[in-house]
C-alpha cells in the first residue's frame, strides 16, 4: 500500500479514522472525507502528527455533486486513485411500524446511494491502476436486524451491489471487497436515528466489550491488501451468518431476544 492513494469516505470518525491511520501507517496517501468540518480538521491534525500524509475534503455522500468534486480533487492533489473505501455511513434505530419514512430514506440515501456515486467517480482511476474498491457493509447486509429497517436494507443492497461490480469487472484486474465488520466501538449507536428523525445521543449497548476500530481497520486493510472478496468479523457475526443460512428461523428468535435486551429496546 506503500505510495497508494486511498480515499476513505466518513474518515474523521470510528473506523474511518482507524483505517486511515492503518494505511497512512504502510505509506499511503489519504484523502478523507466526511461533513463535519471541524470533525476533518481534528482528524487531520492527529494523523498529521503520526507522519501520515492526509487531506480533508469535506463532502456528504448522499449528494451526488460532492462524489464529483471529491474524485475530482484527489486527482488534482495526488494525480490518481488507486484505492477507494466506502467507510461513510449512519445507522438508525426504531420500529418499521412506527418510523418516519423519511429516516428509512436517508439511511439509504447516505449508505447505498453515497456508495454508488463514489464508486461511480473514482472507478476509471481505479480501473487504470487496476486498484480496490471496498464497501463497509455490515453484519446487517446479510440478517436483517429489528429496529434497523432502513440500516439493514441499505447494507444487504449494498451487498448485491458490490457482488455486481465485482462480476462487472472480473476481467478488469479490480479488486472488490466486501467488508462487513460486527459491533465494533464507534460513534455509530450515539449518531443513530430514531422515530422522529433526532440523534439518539447514546449507545443501547456496551461500548467497551466490542471490537476496537483499530482491530477492526487492521483486518480490512489485511484484506485489501490480500485482495479478499468478503470479510466478516466477530464471533458473534460469523456465528449470525452461518445460522441465519442454515437455520434461519432459530436465527429469527435469537436476534429478536439479543436486540429486545437493549437498553429502551423498541422491541420487548
Ligand atoms: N461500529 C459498528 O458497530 C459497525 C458495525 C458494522 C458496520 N459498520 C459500518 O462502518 C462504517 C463506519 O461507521 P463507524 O462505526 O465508524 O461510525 P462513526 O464513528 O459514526 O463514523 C461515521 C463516519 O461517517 C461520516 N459520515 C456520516 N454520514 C456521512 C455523509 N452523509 N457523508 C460523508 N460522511 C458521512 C461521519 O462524519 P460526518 O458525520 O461529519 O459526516 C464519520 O466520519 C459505517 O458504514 C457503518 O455502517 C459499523
Amino acid at each position: 500500500m506503500h505510495n497508494k492513494v486511498v480515499i476513505i469516505t466518513g474518515g474523521s470518525s470510528g473506523i474511518g479514522l482507524a483505517l486511515a491511520e492503518r494505511f497512512g501507517r504502510a505509506g499511503s496517501k489519504l484523502f478523507i472525507t466526511g461533513r463535519n468540518a471541524t470533525d476533518l480538521n481534528a482528524a487531520v491534525e492527529t494523523l498529521k502528527t503520526k507522519g501520515i500524509t492526509v487531506a480533508a475534503f469535506r463532502a456528504d455522500v448522499s449528494k451526488e455533486e460532492d462524489n464529483k468534486a471529491m474524485a475530482e480533487a484527489a486527482v488534482r492533489l495526488y494525480g490518481t486513485i488507486d484505492v477507494l473505501i466506502n467507510n461513510a455511513g449512519i445507522s438508525m434505530r426504531a420500529l418499521f411500524a412506527e418510523v418516519d419514512l423519511a429516516v428509512v430514506k436517508q439511511v439509504l440515501d447516505i449508505n447505498f446511494y453515497g456508495v454508488l456515486y463514489a464508486t461511480r467517480y473514482c472507478l476509471p482511476e481505479i480501473i487504470k491502476n487496476k486498484g480496490s474498491v471496498v464497501g463497509i457493509s455490515s453484519i446487517a447486509g446479510f440478517r436483517g436486524l429489528p429496529g434497523r429497517a432502513g440500516y439493514s436494507a441499505s447494507k444487504f443492497a449494498l451487498n448485491g451491489f458490490l457482488e455486481v461490480l465485482r462480476t462487472e469487472l472480473l476481467k478488469t484486474g479490480v479488486h472488490v471487497l466486501t467488508a462487513c465488520p460486527g459491533f465494533t466501538a464507534s460513534n455509530i449507536r450515539m449518531r443513530a436515528l430514531t422515530k422522529d428523525g433526532t440523534t439518539q445521543g447514546d449507545s443501547p449497548r456496551a461500548e467497551e466489550k466490542m471490537m476496537t476500530a483499530e482491530e477492526c481497520a487492521d483486518h480490512i486493510y489485511r484484506a485489501v491488501v490480500k485482495r479478499k472478496r468478503t470479510l466478516i468479523l466477530t464471533t458473534q457475526g460469523k456465528l449470525a451468518v452461518w445460522l441465519n443460512k442454515w437455520w434461519p428461523s432459530l436465527a429469527d428468535r435469537l436476534v429478536y431476544a439479543t436486540f429486545a435486551k437493549e437498553a429502551n429496546a423498541p422491541i420487548r
